[in-house]
């Protein structure tokens, strides 16, 4: 098989874990005998600084162009101050619109051998397996009128759904949800806002096409709650653009870490395949960052954009082992316990892929 990959590592860690990605897509292409050509572009800060876009027109093509698009995390404190457009995070937002990736797979696992680096007990995450389907490109994040008036003394965001974003996003949860325990737990502020409350309803509607798959509503605040009292009782969850953020970093928490956590962004062209994790400016450049995150992302990018499951497959196994076999970077490691930094988490994930049947 052939296939072009945009490779955009972006800030702070996404170098070190786009690194580990690619070593992991070679490592598959080596093995199964496809030819995968890797195009690395800038964006976010990295283009900021070259006086561009913080995502240029020259790399938006080359995204559009590509079968896939894999993604460190953008974010630089040096920008943090800057005009909205000026932001790293604002080319995020701009290429999952222009790619029109409304839907966010975010699945959150604890991995065999992982359940003593989680800080709940043991018992209560063993087999933890959820997903999160996030909607990705509409809410309050794309919502207009946005901004702040002349004197700076009031800002506003909009809070806006369609119900058509709602019904795909819902139709998504649902076709997932058949593949897996069959339980839609669709999150929302219903008692508050409007906008959940239209979503509410046109979630109903779509689970009436789906009389195999158990719906259920739950209020996004004791949703969080849910999450840590009782991972377990969670098959899919289906919610919003902005609690969808926060409920899936709650979820790389109750897993063991953060930099677990891979995502897949689809609907749209080709797709968006990135780590849940941002920049980790606090750990940047020092080898420290868990690659698993980004390295699983690329196994979703396998599976999702290029229909390629035994390799997605062989990647995460090749996980697994690893964490089996007791590799682990600081995050994943007990205080004070010898840990593996990337370049080394990297090679004894790949080097399991090899010795795979
Ligand atoms: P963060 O996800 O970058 O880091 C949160 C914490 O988790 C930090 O302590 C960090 O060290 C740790 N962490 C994150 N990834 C890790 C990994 N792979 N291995 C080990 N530890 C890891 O969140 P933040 O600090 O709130 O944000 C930093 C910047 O990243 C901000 O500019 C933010 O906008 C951006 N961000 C980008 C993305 C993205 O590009 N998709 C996602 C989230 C945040
Ligand atoms: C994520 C990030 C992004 C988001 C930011 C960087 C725009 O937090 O992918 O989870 O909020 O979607
Ligand atoms: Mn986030």
């Amino acid at each position: 098989m052939r296939a072009s990959i945009a490779l955009l590592p972006g800030d702070g860690i996404g170098p070190e874990v786009t690194d580990a990605a690619a070593a992991a897509l070679d490592a598959v292409s080596a093995r199964y005998g496809h030819r995968f050509t890797l195009t690395r572009s800038p964006f976010g800060a990295a283009a900021l600084r070259a006086g561009d876009p913080p995502l240029p027109q020259a790399t938006l093509q080359t995204c559009l162009a590509a079968d896939a698009v894999l993604l460190g995390a953008v974010g630089d404190p040096a920008f943090s101050e800057g005009p909205g457009e000026r932001r790293p995070e604002a080319g995020l937002l701009q290429l999952r619109r222009e790619l029109g990736v409304y839907a966010n797979l975010r699945p959150a696992r604890v991995w065999p051998g992982l359940e003593h680096a989680v800080p709940l007990r043991p018992e209560r995450v063993r087999g933890l397996d959820l997903l999160i389907v996030r909607e990705l490109t509409g809410g309050i994040y794309f919502g207009e009128p946005r901004g702040r008036n002349h004197d700076r003394s009031e800002a506003f965001d909009t809070m806006r759904y369609a119900a058509h974003e709602v019904e795909r996003i819902a139709t998504v949860a649902f076709e997932s949800a058949r593949k897996r325990r069959k339980l839609v737990t669709s999150v929302d502020k219903a008692n508050v806002l409007e906008c959940s409350r239209l979503w509410r309803e046109v979630v109903t509607e779509v689970a009436d096409r789906y009389p195999d798959v158990r719906l259920e509503h739950q209020l996004v605040d004791s949703c969080a709650m849910r999450l840590v009292s009782d991972p377990g009782s969670f098959d899919v969850l289906l919610t919003g653009n902005l609690f969808g953020d926060i409920l899936s970093d709650e979820a790389g928490a109750v897993v063991g870490s953060l930099g677990l956590l891979p995502s897949a962004s689809i609907g749209g062209r080709g797709g968006l395949f990135e780590p849940v994790h941002g920049s980790a400016p606090d750990i940047a450049g020092r080898d420290a960052a868990n690659p698993v995150g980004a390295i699983a992302s690329a196994a979703m990018l396998l599976r999702h954009a290029l229909g390629a499951s035994r390799e997605a497959d062989a990647i995460e196994s090749a996980i697994g082992a690893a964490l089996d076999d007791g590799c682990r970077t600081a995050d994943l490691a007990p205080p004070g316990a010898p840990a593996m930094g990337c370049t080394a988490m990297t090679k004894a994930i790949v080097g399991r892929i090899g010795d795979l049947p």
